[in-house]
């Protein structure tokens, strides 16, 4: 059975949905910038316009209602509220915008849990280094205190930084993200470093200052796939599968919810190949200061994004260059018999998640769980009718069933991802990931539930009327 208040939503983000990219003041962000230099996206497409969310918040909102979510994620752009970066220069239409999206979700009863940061840095902090630059973390901090300040009032469910493992390695070692660096075996873990530094800055303002009035709960969104050795007897496969969680979800887990410092694994592994490379071994992975905001404890519960598993073999690596490929020192495999989604990397694998959940519980102290994102994507011909999808949710959420109910995991909401087919950042609006179909090629941009929404839908509502003693839940179907 889920727990009462059991948080029922779809995410969306702002450079994927909004378009509006120049409009009432908005700066510019890297995804603006990488995606108009050309080359690195599908078909050259961009995010100029996408949904139009800007501009059709009202449609989105329909569709929201028509779902009966109880919780919307989405996430605020920070160059539209902060054109420069920073809060010497408020944009108070941006301000209105967000304003008027998270009245309206409260006046329909639907929670909205915000992300400060989903990937789309403001190209005026890019020019000053971005990421990689450790007054990153202040300027973050700044930003933050600014949305406790203006919309804290009404939201109660914070998200700082969405994925910074995806931020670190494809936005700066491979490159295929916004800013587009392939510095590799480098850039990433000085990113990663700067992003919890940041997170637990805005952790420890919103603890400071807001919370005892605004009484609401900050994590950060971290994504990572099941990992299992191949052969569960090889000693050398189930030592890779232990790196690759480590470098995954240990990167900035084990940080926030166990040591305050980094995996040893990830620390040794890392110094090991820098060292065989003539390095010094302490070079890469930097090293939390005294200075620094403590680290540890700065998540009031853990959100996780789980889209796919993998299985994993020693070896696999690869060149004379340091890379984290090489770091890792693993060899990532499909197992033949889970089927694909339309994406390759995405197999789908639902009794992944509830191993990862098992996982997360038992390493990482019983925390809270909200799945901030899971879904299934469609590429190729339209189908309205997707029944692949709906199969996905049905067992995808009947393995969160069991995690709560076999293996006790604490798990408090799931966010289907996504409201509606979006801009999928490399891979333009090649691939569909929405519960609602989204027209891109008419001018209306018109929203038409796929079966999979209905799908969601229906489970929604029984939930509801399980919870109000109506019938109980899932148990004829799941
Ligand atoms: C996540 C990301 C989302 C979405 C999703 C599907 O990494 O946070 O914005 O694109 O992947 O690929």
């Amino acid at each position: 059975m889920f727990p009462r208040d059991f948080a029922w939503g779809a995410g969306t983000s702002a450079y994927q949905i909004e378009g509006g990219w120049q409009a009432d003041g908005k700066g510019p962000s890297i995804w603006d910038t990488f995606c108009h230099e050309k080359g690195g996206i599908f078909g050259n497409q961009n995010g100029d316009v996408t949904c139009n969310s800007y501009e059709l918040w009202e449609k989105d909102l329909e569709c929201i209602q028509q779902l009966g979510l109880t919780h919307y994620r989405l996430s605020l752009s920070w160059a539209r509220l902060l054109p420069d970066g920073t809060t010497r220069n408020v944009n108070q239409k941006g301000v209105q915008y967000y304003n008027r999206v998270i009245d309206d979700l409260l006046a329909c009863n639907v929670s909205p849990m915000v992300t400060l940061y989903h990937f789309d840095l403001p190209q005026a902090i890019q020019n000053l280094g971005g990421w990689k630059s450790p007054g990153v973390a202040t300027l973050f901090d700044s930003y933050s205190k600014f949305c406790f300040q203006t919309f804290g009032d009404r939201v109660k469910l914070w998200i700082t930084i969405n994925e910074p493992h995806v931020c670190a390695r494809l936005g700066h070692e491979v490159g295929i993200h916004a800013p587009g660096l392939k510095e590799k075996g480098t850039a990433a873990y000085l990113v990663g470093h700067n992003m919890l530094r940041a997170h637990a800055m805005a952790w420890h303002s919103y603890n400071s200052e807001y919370r005892a009035t605004q009484k609401g709960a900050v994590s950060l969104a971290l994504n990572s796939d099941w990992f299992e050795p191949l052969d569960p007897l090889r000693h050398e496969d189930v030592a890779s599968a232990e790196r690759d969680l480590a470098f995954t979800l240990g990167w900035f887990a084990w940080p926030v919810f166990i040591t305050g410092d980094y995996p040893e694994l990830m620390r040794s592994a890392i110094e090991t190949q820098s060292k065989m490379m003539g390095y010094s071994g302490n070079w890469r992975l930097p090293r939390f200061l005294k200075e620094d905001p403590p680290i540890l404890g700065t998540a009031d519960f853990f959100a996780l994004n789980y889209y796919t598993s993998r299985k994993v073999k020693s070896g696999g690596c690869c060149g004379q260059m340091l890379s984290m490929k090489r770091d890792l020192d693993a060899e990532e495999v499909l197992d033949p018999s889970w089927p694909i989604s339309g994406m390759s990397w995405l197999a789908v694998v639902p009794h992944g998640l509830r191993k990862l959940l098992k996982y997360i519980k038992d390493v990482f102290n019983n925390p809270t769980i909200y799945i901030t994102e899971n879904g299934f994507a469609q590429v190729g011909p339209l189908q309205i009718e997707d029944v692949e999808r709906c199969k996905f949710y049905r067992s995808t959420i009947s393995e969160v069933v069991k995690a709560i109910e076999e293996d006790g995991v604490n798990v408090r909401g799931y966010f289907a991802w996504s409201l509606m087919d979006n801009f999928e950042w490399a891979d333009g609006f090649s691939v569909r990931f929405g519960l609602f179909h989204v027209d891109f090629s008419g001018a209306e941009l018109s929203r038409t539930i796929y079966q999979s929404g209905r799908e969601y839908s229906k489970i929604i509502s029984k939930y509801k009327s399980a919870q109000s003693g109506c019938q109980g839940f899932l148990d004829d179907d799941y």
